[in-house]
């Protein structure tokens, strides 16, 4: 079986990626042949395009950390052909092809039902994005935040801070929004965000070991710097989600936020989570925190890629980019 993808090559230390077509695996034991119907790009995607060094084992490759779908073929007693499902994160768009691909062969365990009340293409509005900015906000939860001051979100227009604006609106909390992007106002306050905070306003103000206890809490998908500055503006018991670098890596903060106020910073890596964790958030993003995205998303055929890859690696996205295959 012939089946389409973007196949990222490496050429004397470039990486070149176009449409080629390539021949199915056949079946393996405890894994599934699914067709991909949606896919989404995230940062990672982005990275494994350009050959980014540690996110992909081996070049060619087919990137595409996404996949929503139908079963083809399965080897697994939980799954059958026809069964709608969506996969994220695992190895899938690292050392497993992906979905730039129309094909996909998966580890079952790595595969989640569709839930009802939620479309393949709405599984994707979401992907890997919206399944982290979901395991942020269950941090929040869990740290039981409170709602006399807002929430601050970085990182606001991208594809985890849009999605963690509108689910921290949706469920009730007042949430301010830091952006680098001047222009995204009306889009930030459409989504839920009650205050909008420019990134260089917010850098601006030299970092304090201990600084006004401003927010209740936060999610943070900028690191670095940024997420310094927020753990410090902290009140007593918040907590701060951390899951993102695209501003940095490495950051200072004194102690006092955390011996002083008991703030938590709490890691999130979604694409390992466990795959128990994966269906409760699919389930309550398909019920009790559904939220539209469609305003949020813009859909690209796989031919259309490249350019949306450009912008998500100059910072310059905005929401959610939706790959639909076969058409
Ligand atoms: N840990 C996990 O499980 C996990 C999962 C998914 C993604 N991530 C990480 O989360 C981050 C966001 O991913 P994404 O898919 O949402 O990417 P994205 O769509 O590109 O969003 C990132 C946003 O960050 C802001 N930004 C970009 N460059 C910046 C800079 N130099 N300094 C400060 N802010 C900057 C921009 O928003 P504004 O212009 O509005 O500020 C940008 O839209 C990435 O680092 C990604 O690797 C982690």
């Amino acid at each position: 079986m012939k089946y389409k993808a973007y196949l990222v090559e490496e050429n004397g230390g470039e990486f070149i990626g176009s449409i080629k077509e390539l021949d199915a695996p056949d079946l393996e034991d405890g894994r599934l042949l699914i067709k991909v119907k949606y896919s989404s790009l995230n940062y990672k995607d982005a990275l494994a395009a350009t050959g980014a060094k540690g996110v992909v084992r081996s070049y060619p490759f087919v990137p595409g950390v996404d996949v929503a779908g139908e079963i083809i073929e399965s080897s697994s007693d939980e799954f059958i052909p026809g069964d709608k499902v969506i996969a994220t994160g695992y190895k899938i768009g690292m050392a497993e092809f992906g979905g730039f691909g129309e094909i996909v062969h998966l580890p079952s365990e790595w595969v989640v039902k569709l839930p009802k009340n939620l479309s393949l293409f709405n599984a994707m509005c979401h992907g890997t994005a919206g399944i982290t900015a979901a395991e942020c906000v269950d941090k929040l939860m869990l740290g039981d935040v409170s709602n006399t001051l807002p929430i601050l979100v970085s990182g606001a227009t991208g594809g985890v801070g849009s999605i963690a604006v509108n689910l921290l609106s949706k469920l009730g909390y007042k949430v301010h929004a830091i952006t680098g992007k001047p222009n995204e106002n009306e889009m930030l306050t459409s989504i839920g965000a009650t205050k909008i905070i420019s990134r260089n306003d917010f850098m601006s103000e030299p970092l304090k070991p201990l600084d006004k206890a401003s927010y209740s809490s936060a999610v943070d998908t900028v690191g670095g710097e940024m997420l310094a500055k927020m753990i410090s503006m902290i009140s007593n018991n918040g907590v701060v989600s951390c899951c993102g670098n695209v501003g940095g890596a490495m950051f200072t903060s004194s102690v006092f936020p955390f011996i002083l106020r008991g703030v938590q910073l709490s890691g999130v890596d979604s694409a390992e989570s466990p795959i128990n964790l994966k269906i409760e958030l699919w389930n309550l993003l398909a019920n009790e925190w559904s939220i539209d995205l469609s305003n949020q998303t813009k859909t690209v055929k796989i031919y259309d890629i490249e350019n949306e890859i450009n912008k998500i690696l100059n910072g310059e996205q905005i929401g959610r980019i939706v790959i639909e295959h076969g058409v």
